[in-house]
């Protein structure tokens, strides 16, 4: 298998290839920091494309010859919301095929965000980082705010860490 990819923006019609890319992702690369039982409660949450960000123009994916092993982008909405800070931007749902990590998927796909970020007027990027996620955005220079509770459904509580970076 030829290990290339592109960076491309996503489309509406990308949604069944973006789930595919987090169902093959989420499952496999949380298993480490979350409890199994929690961790299958919620993923019903967290492996579906979000139309929104796939119409955003600021939502980005990997392509590789055959499919799509990468995704992720950025919103000016904080997540589950739409309030709006100036200057501040969300990392958004970002993933790489766990066949495809270590490739330097995430951070071409985060290069692309905080180019058009900052031509946007971000000055601030934010996260909510998963627990095993921290050590990829600590890599792209974010440094922990806190670690907090991110309601997914009724009684589903995923502890992440809420993450920030000048850009
Ligand atoms: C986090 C994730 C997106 C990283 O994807 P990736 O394509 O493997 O990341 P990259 O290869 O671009 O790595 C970029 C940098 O982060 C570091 N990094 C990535 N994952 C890491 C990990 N688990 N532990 C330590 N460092 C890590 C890499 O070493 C690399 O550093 P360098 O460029 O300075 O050498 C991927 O592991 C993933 O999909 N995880 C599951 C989903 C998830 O938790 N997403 C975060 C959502 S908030």
């Amino acid at each position: 298998m030829r290990r290339t990819f592109s960076i491309r923006l996503a489309e509406n019609d990308d949604a069944a290839a973006v789930t595919a890319v987090l169902k093959a992702s989420y499952p496999k690369l949380m298993a480490s920091a979350y409890d199994p039982q929690l961790l299958q409660r919620a993923l019903p949450f967290i492996t579906r494309a979000h139309p929104i960000l796939l119409a955003s123009g600021t939502y980005y994916v990997a392509q590789a010859e055959s499919a799509l092993v990468g995704c992720g982008g950025w919103s000016f909405e904080k997540p589950g919301t739409e309030e709006k800070t100036i200057g501040v931007g969300h990392v958004r749902h970002f993933a790489t095929s766990a066949a495809w990590v270590g490739l330097g998927i995430a951070r071409s796909i985060y290069a692309s965000c905080q180019e058009q970020a900052r031509a946007a007027g971000v000055t601030r990027f934010e996260c909510y980082s998963t627990l095993n996620g921290e050590l990829f955005y600590a890599a792209l220079g974010f440094t922990r705010m806190e670690q907090i509770e991110l309601p997914m459904g009724p009684d589903i509580v995923l502890p992440a860490i809420h993450m920030s970076k000048a850009i």
